[in-house]
């Protein structure tokens, strides 16, 4: 299976979102981290913001909402045409019910759990959804270590999508790197969220296919 490389702009530079898009422009999707210093301890930006992105952006939007009350706050999202919208399931009271309104709205609806949330709470759900994102780390800043942990979820999640024969992406976000990337693929993710690593190379596009190649090598 061909990984999707979806670099986080949580590293990019706020003030030339112009520019920083065009470095990463060989990259599968952007991964867009909405923050609101309640839902995490940090603040990014918010739907104007993702609006304009959307007029600058070559490649399609990857929207991870880390904001409360989410289900309210999500099909916004979708009409700005994001590619896809991602919710936290600790963030919303109908998960099912959001996704249906993501899809409504055009956009592909992803389900994120933190660290500390059991696979089991979200298997009953998942098939509302177009993608699972497990979080290798604590949601809220870039630059962290994977959480070696959260791994046995990826692994478990994909024998569950298989036994199900579910066409769900499995997606990771936090502390990917090339030297990660190979062993997180063959437990069987296969959209690999990265912001350290890509927006600090030199190249940030050779970067991204160095690292697209390590994981569909892997692949599971
Ligand atoms: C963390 C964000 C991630 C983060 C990843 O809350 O969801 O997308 O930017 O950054 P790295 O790859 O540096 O861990
Ligand atoms: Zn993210």
């Amino acid at each position: 299976m061909k990984a999707s490389i979806n670099p986080s702009i949580l590293s990019a530079d706020f003030v030339n979102f112009e520019a920083e898009f065009e470095t990463i422009v060989g990259c599968d999707q952007v991964h867009v981290d909405v923050m609101d210093n309640h839902f995490v301890p940090n603040l990014t930006f918010g739907l104007q913001m993702v609006s304009s992105m959307q007029r600058i952006t070559k490649r399609p939007l990857d929207v991870h909402l880390m904001i409360s009350d989410a289900d309210r706050f999500a099909p916004d999202y979708a009409k700005t045409g994001a590619y896809s919208v991602t919710v936290h399931f600790e963030a919303c009271s109908d998960p099912a019910l959001t996704a249906k309104l993501l899809r409504q709205n055009g956009a592909k609806a992803g389900l994120a759990i933190k660290p500390a949330t059991a696979l089991d709470e979200i298997l009953p759900i998942i098939q509302h959804f177009d993608r699972l994102l497990i979080m290798t780390v604590e949601p809220g800043f870039g630059g962290q270590l994977l959480i070696e942990e959260t791994l046995a979820k990826v692994a478990a999640a994909r024998a569950h999508f298989d036994m199900k024969n579910l066409a769900i992406d499995l997606q990771v976000d936090g502390g990917i790197t090339a030297d990660n990337i190979g062993r997180v693929a063959a437990l069987g993710a296969n959209s690999f969220v990265a912001g350290s690593a890509v927006f600090k190379a030199s190249d940030r596009n050779l970067e991204i296919n160095r690292l697209r190649d390590l994981a569909t090598k892997h692949s599971h």
